[in-house]
């Protein structure tokens, strides 16, 4: 009985006492977690409305842009960061506002960029490779992120390991897929030919991209 009443106390008294501190690195890591999901939840939002846009050419040019916008704010976040002396993985959550904004940008905006590729890979990839220096920066932001997995969800996570695979930043899987690749999937059907099946598939890739309809219905979940 007494031992009861003296654990309750103690409960009592480690959530009066223990988890009040509402400044402190943990509080704010806890409330920036949360955050970071409603912001992932938004981003998707707007992710999929740019494939209700049906012309390949205003496609490309929502996503270059986009790009543009999302690279160079990694690019100055990158230098706050830096500057700062965070390090993702081993510091504490930033209590500096300006370190805590160019940690959710990097975080935020490679997420963003990920869904994107993944999303549009085709008008993506090449994006990348007519700007390599953004394709280097994306290395880095993934390789941050990865390293900072403390404050991202297993959906965040899963998705910046395929958007690797996807760029062969690392080594693909052998069952390596895109899930939003509408191809992965028409490619199992029951043809024994399989070249045929391949030549008739690039085929129809090449009509699509100059269509563009593909990137208009496929809307896969993680
Ligand atoms: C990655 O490698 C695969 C297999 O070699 C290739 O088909 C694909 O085009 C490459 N992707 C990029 C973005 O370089």
């Amino acid at each position: 009985m007494q031992t009861n009443v003296f654990c309750v106390f103690f409960v009592i008294h480690a959530i009066l006492c223990d988890n009040i501190d509402v400044n402190s690195p943990e509080f704010a890591e806890q409330l920036y977690i949360k955050l970071f999901k409603r912001r992932r939840a938004e981003q998707l939002e707007a992710v999929k409305s740019f494939q209700k846009i049906s012309s390949y050419e205003k496609q490309y040019s929502m996503i270059f842009l986009a790009s543009e916008k999302i690279f160079s704010v990694i690019q100055e976040s990158r230098a706050q960061i830096e500057a700062s002396g965070f390090i993702p993985g081993v510091s504490q959550f930033p209590t500096d506002e300006k370190a805590r904004d160019a940690l959710s940008n990097i975080l935020e905006n490679t997420a963003l960029f990920t869904e994107i590729l993944l999303r549009f890979p085709d008008i993506s990839t090449t994006v990348l490779k007519l700007n390599n220096h953004w394709d280097v920066l994306l290395k880095w932001s993934i390789i941050f992120c990865n390293e900072a997995h403390n404050l991202l969800d297993k959906t965040t996570l899963k998705l910046l390991n395929l958007a690797s695979q996807e760029l062969n930043h690392t080594q693909r899987d052998p069952n390596y897929v895109n899930p939003y690749r509408k191809t992965a999937k028409v490619s199992n059907n029951n043809n024994n030919d399989a070249n045929e099946d391949i030549k008739r598939e690039k085929r129809k890739k090449r009509k699509e991209i100059k269509r563009g309809p593909r990137l208009t219905n496929s809307h896969f979940e993680l």
